[in-house]
Formats: structure tokens, sequence, C-alpha cells
């Protein structure tokens, strides 16, 4: 198979301490800051960075209206600010839905003609960016890999129908990971968005489309998480501990964005979609009868043997299970959904979605659809 063309960042991409002293070399007029919600406003991080950019000559906006799974509304509302206030640089700052939400206002704030979801999914394409703006992205959790990808989840306001879109066209063009931003990040959300970055990179390993770089990429992110995650956990004011889990989260996003993912991901959006399930909780629940099920698979199997050769455990699924444990996450989604019936009368929704879903065209097995309703009940009443 012909490998497809890989981007792994933007122009420049800084790690380690005091890396937001890049943003007072910057050249610019205007920066708008997109934010969800005030939490980098307490921790300190919101002035230093506006000041950083005020020392570069800059005036900035900021917007922290981005709520968890980013609606078109909401990119709306933002893009309007944008459209008045007319930045020439957007910066990302927070997790998935600030940078995902970032990218998408960038999107109809360059082309202002655009009015809807659809008007960039296809058949439609993403247009030409970078005539008025630039992307630079700031991340705040280790997990999403938005910084280094190249798509977008974006929900529909009234349905919260999720709008996945893909083009290399938004790949930010200036990273920054500061490790001590991450630093406040809350234990349950440590262990979500952590165990997000290593799905990526075990999804990727087994993807369809996956290559020798990407595979160099994904092995090393995921022995790096093994290690650092629950380290980070349990002393999350370690600066190490939090560089590594923002590093190797960066990595394993360089890694998926450029091969996919998998079924771990087609199921996970449909049930964050539906249930409002954190993307990164589903994902840790998820991940372990999925690689159950894709061992049926020989390559598969050879790669999850591989793993758990150099982790040094008897198995990566029993490496898994014992990750969630160590971070309190529930073995079902029976115990975050709690709701048998409207779970019941949804399944053939659901895996009709998760079937579907772009990520699950390069799962190691592509699964007819009652197998994916079938994982369903396994992942919901963990049998
Ligand atoms: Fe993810």
């Amino acid at each position: 198979m012909q490998m497809r063309p890989m981007k792994l960042g933007g122009d420049v991409l800084l790690f380690g301490e005091n890396s937001l002293d890049y943003l007072k070399t910057m050249e610019g007029k205007k920066a708008f800051i997109v934010l969800s919600g005030d939490a980098i406003e307490k921790n300190g991080y919101l002035a230093k960075i506006v000041s950083l950019l005020e020392e570069a000559g800059m005036e900035t906006m900021s917007y922290d209206k981005v709520e968890p799974d980013p609606t078109f509304d909401t990119v709306m509302e933002g893009t309007k600010l944008m459209l008045d206030f007319t930045p020439d640089w957007i910066l990302g700052v927070g997790g998935g839905s600030a940078m995902d939400a970032a990218k998408a206002m960038w999107i109809f704030y360059e082309h202002p003609e655009l009015k809807s979801m659809e008007d960039i999914i296809p058949p439609n394409v993403v247009p030409k960016l970078r005539k008025k703006a630039r992307m630079l992205c700031i991340p705040t959790s280790s997990g999403t890999g938005s910084e280094v990808s190249r798509s977008i989840v974006i929900s529909d306001s009234k349905t919260h129908i999720k709008y996945g879109v893909g083009d290399m066209e938004m790949m930010p063009d200036i990273v920054l990971l500061e490790p001590g931003i991450t630093a406040s990040m809350p234990k349950g959300f440590t262990a979500a968005t952590g165990m997000d970055a290593l799905t990526h990179a075990i999804e990727a390993y087994t993807s369809l489309r996956a290559n020798e770089i990407s595979d160099i990429l994904a092995e090393k992110s995921i022995i790096e998480i093994c290690k650092y995650l629950p380290l980070a956990y349990n002393e999350g004011d370690n600066l190490e501990y939090r560089e590594k889990m923002l590093l190797y989260s960066c990595v394993s996003g360089m890694a998926f964005t450029n091969v996919s993912l998998g079924l771990v991901h087609g199921i996970s959006h449909a049930v964050g979609g539906k249930f409002g399930v954190p993307h990164g909780l589903a994902n840790a629940i998820t991940l372990p009868y999925l690689i159950e099920f894709n061992m049926q698979d020989d390559v598969a199997k050879r790669k999850y043997e591989k793993l758990a050769e150099i982790l040094g455990v008897p198995s990566l699924l029993g490496k898994i299970k014992e990750l969630n444990k160590i971070m309190d996450i529930p073995e079902t989604l029976q115990e975050v959904i709690k709701n048998d019936d409207e779970f019941e009368a949804s399944l053939k929704e659901l895996s009709i979605l998760a079937k579907n879903d772009g990520c699950t065209k390069t799962n190691p097995i592509i699964p007819e659809i009652e197998q994916v309703e079938e994982l369903y009940r396994k992942v919901y009443y963990g049998r």
C-alpha cells in the first residue's frame, strides 16, 4: 500500500519550561485568544500570555465561552467578534475544545461567505487559510493532540451530532508546550485526557494506514505515557511528569493525525454525542474491549504482543486495565450513563454512527454493524 503524505506540525514547535517566552518574539498586530472557561485566567497564565503578547507590540482580545463539546453557535459567536477585531494571529489556549473551536472560527473568519458546517464537509472542502491570520496553539491538557492535528470536532447546536472535519490546512502554525500550564489539571481530568492520548497512540499503532514513521511516534508515546500517566495522576504538581505527558500526547497526536485512529474513537464519538460522556473517559472505558476484539486480527495481535514485550508486562490488555484501575476509571459505560432503557433505545443509532465514523475506517478489523452492536453491549454492561 502506498504511503499517504505526512505532516508532523506547523512551522515552530517548542516544549519545556518558559516556552511561552516565544510569544514576545512574535510579529503581528492583533491576537485573538480562544479559551474554554476561566481556568487559565484563574491560574494566572492568561495574564502572562497577554503581557508577553503586549511586549511583542500586539493588541489582544479574548473569548472564553467555548464549552467542553464546542458547538457551531459558539464558533459563529467567536467568528463575529473576530470579524470586528480583525486579528492577524489566532491563539487556541486550552484542551481540544478550545483549540478545535479556534481552528473552526479561523475558517469562518477567513471565509465569511461560508455559513454552516455543511459548507466545509464533503463534498465541500476546507478552503485555503492564512490570508488574514495564522494559528498558534497552547495546549493546557495532555490528551487531544489538537495542537498538531489537522482535525476538528464541532457539534451541531441543536442535534448535538458531532461533525469531524480533517484537512491539513488546519494544522496550527506554532505550538508552545509549557508544562506548568497543565499543573493545575484536576486528577479526573488528568486521567481522562491522558487515556485519550494513550488511545490515540495505540489506535494509530494498529491503524490500517500505519507506517514506519507513525509506528516510531506511536510506540514511544505508548511507552512514555504508560510510565508517566500514573505518576502525573498521583503527583500533579511535578513538572517533569507533566512535561512528559504534554510532550507525548503531542507526539501521539503527530502519529494519529497522519494515519488516523480506530473503532475506540468511533464508539466514543457516538456515545459522547448522545450521552455527553467526556471523550477521554469514553475512550478509556472502551479501549480494553476493543483490544480484545482487535486481537482477532493477526497483525494487530502481533503489535499488541510487541508492546507488552517492550513494556515488560504479560499483556497490553492487562496493562490498560491496570492503568484504568489505578486512576479510578469505571469498567463499564453503565456506571457513567446509568440509564439502561435509554441506552437500549439508542443502541441501533449508536451502532450506525460508530460504524460510519471516519475513525472506524482504519480499525484493524472493519466491523459489521452487528459486531459494533455487540461491542457496545460489552462496553456498556461489561459482558
Ligand atoms: Fe481522542
